[in-house]
């Protein structure tokens, strides 16, 4: 199986398994202050929804789909707009992954690598636009 489908069957088992948007907020939240600060006016419902897109379009991308979604993220996390520094993507990744770890049952070392590289590209397409 493609890095692609890998991530593909294992977001399917993450998004089934309850709680796992709580998790992963739970996790980047208590990552640094400033992750905090620039969620202390957020409506985390709302936003977790638009998380559970913004990743589909993370994977989507490794299978192919353009990256004008991906660009239009990066102009939204943009210095003149959210101003999300590039470092703060690896915490992102950090709690991203130790969420997965925690609500996929399935996933070993190879559906974990397979992250990293889908993950990777399409962080590097946002943070171009900072
Ligand atoms: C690849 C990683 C990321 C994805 C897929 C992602 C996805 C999204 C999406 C879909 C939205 C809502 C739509 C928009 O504003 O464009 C959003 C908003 C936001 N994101 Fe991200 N994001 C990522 C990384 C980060 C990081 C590292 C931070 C650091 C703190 C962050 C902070 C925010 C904030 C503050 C908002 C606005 C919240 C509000 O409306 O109050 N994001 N993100």
């Amino acid at each position: 199986m493609s890095p692609a489908d890998l991530v593909m069957q294992s977001y399917g088992r993450c998004c089934a398994s309850s709680g796992f948007f709580d998790s992963f907020y739970q996790y980047f939240l208590a990552s640094s202050p400033e992750i905090r600060e620039k969620f202390a006016h957020t409506n985390m419902p709302a936003q977790k929804q638009l998380l559970r897109q913004g990743i589909l379009n993370l994977v989507m991308h490794a299978r192919g789909m353009p990256d004008t979604k991906l660009r239009a993220l990066g102009c939204s996390h943009a210095r003149g707009a959210l101003d999300i520094r590039p470092e703060l993507y690896d915490l992102w990744l950090q709690a991203l992954l130790q969420s997965i770890g925690e609500h996929d049952g399935q996933c070993d070392a190879n559906t974990r690598l397979a992250w990293h590289e889908v993950l990777n590209k399409g962080i590097s397409v946002i943070k171009a636009q900072y």
